[in-house]
């Protein structure tokens, strides 16, 4: 059975919190990507790496309830979260499947489409997860997926070399975890392995001022993620205050800027 554990940012109410307001950030470039791949009602879903649900819930609102949505995830506390709030907003078309999408089956080219958001940055080999997918789906359907192409693209404006320490000691976790965060640098090249075409791969970059939803965003990410970091003794405590001192100079005296990871939009289309 999938353990709680294994996903490294963790399952716990703060980082559902998390996972909820960085889905506000988001939300605008998932209905971009859907109608962009021509995701529409009455169309069978797989959302791949659901978390908590908060993609799912919008993918069941697409596909309407002459559709379904099967919602995938090894936490089953994120997927309690899912079921509950599937009943309260009454969207009998989402479906919850526990389990890690390693182990997935599903009947071949029984899909639509398969979305996926910041799932594949986190897997240790994400071309079995896309060979696996790739034959759910029925021709003509589509492989949707939001995820890092450069996660250390990211920097606070005007420079600081302690908030680009923490930057550092994030990427050097997620390699000693064996995932290759910038998943969108793979992704387009294994396609055609799998009879699938790049539809479409664009960027999605943003800069925000103190108090923007970027702003918050990575501030909430930061100081949740590096507080792990000090647990796990892989970024010290000093390097921590000092990355809190300078963040709140930072947001007292707003002239400061964000660039966010640059993330990318990859429609694949099954031939
Ligand atoms: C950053 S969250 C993204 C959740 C959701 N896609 C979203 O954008 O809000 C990553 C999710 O992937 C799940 N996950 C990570 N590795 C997994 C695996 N091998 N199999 C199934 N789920 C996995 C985690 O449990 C977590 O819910």
């Amino acid at each position: 059975m999938p353990d709680e554990r294994e996903y490294i940012l963790g399952t716990d109410k703060p980082e559902l919190e998390r996972l909820e307001f960085q889905h506000q950030v988001w939300v605008a470039e998932l209905y971009a990507l859907a109608a962009r791949a021509g995701v529409r009602a009455g169309d069978t879903l797989l959302d791949l790496g659901c978390g908590p649900g908060f993609t799912s819930f919008e993918l069941a609102t697409i596909v309407g309830r002459t559709g379904k949505v099967i919602a995938r995830d090894a936490s089953e506390r994120f997927l309690g979260h899912l079921r509950e709030q599937a009943r309260a907003r009454s969207l009998p078309q989402l479906e919850a499947s526990h389990g890690r999408v390693e182990e997935l089956e599903l009947g071949e080219g029984s899909l639509d489409a398969v979305y996926a958001r910041w799932l594949f940055c986190w897997l240790p080999d994400p071309g079995a997860a896309l060979a696996r997918v790739a034959r759910m789906l029925r021709p003509g359907g589509a492989l949707l997926v939001q995820d890092y192409l450069d996660w250390g693209a990211m920097k606070l404006l005007p420079a600081s070399s302690v908030f680009d320490r923490g930057v550092l000691a994030c990427l050097q976790s997620w390699k000693d975890g064996g995932s290759a965060i910038n998943v969108q640098e793979l992704l387009p090249g294994l396609a055609a392995a799998h009879g699938l075409r790049v539809e479409s791969f664009q960027t999605r970059s943003r800069l925000g001022a103190v108090g923007s939803l970027e702003w918050r965003w990575l501030e909430e990410f930061f100081l949740s993620y590096l507080a792990k970091l000090v647990e796990q003794q892989r970024y010290s405590a000093a390097d921590f205050e000092a990355w809190r001192a300078e963040w709140s100079l930072r947001s007292r005296e707003r002239t400061s800027w964000c660039l966010a990871p640059t993330v990318a939009d990859l429609v694949l289309r099954k031939l």
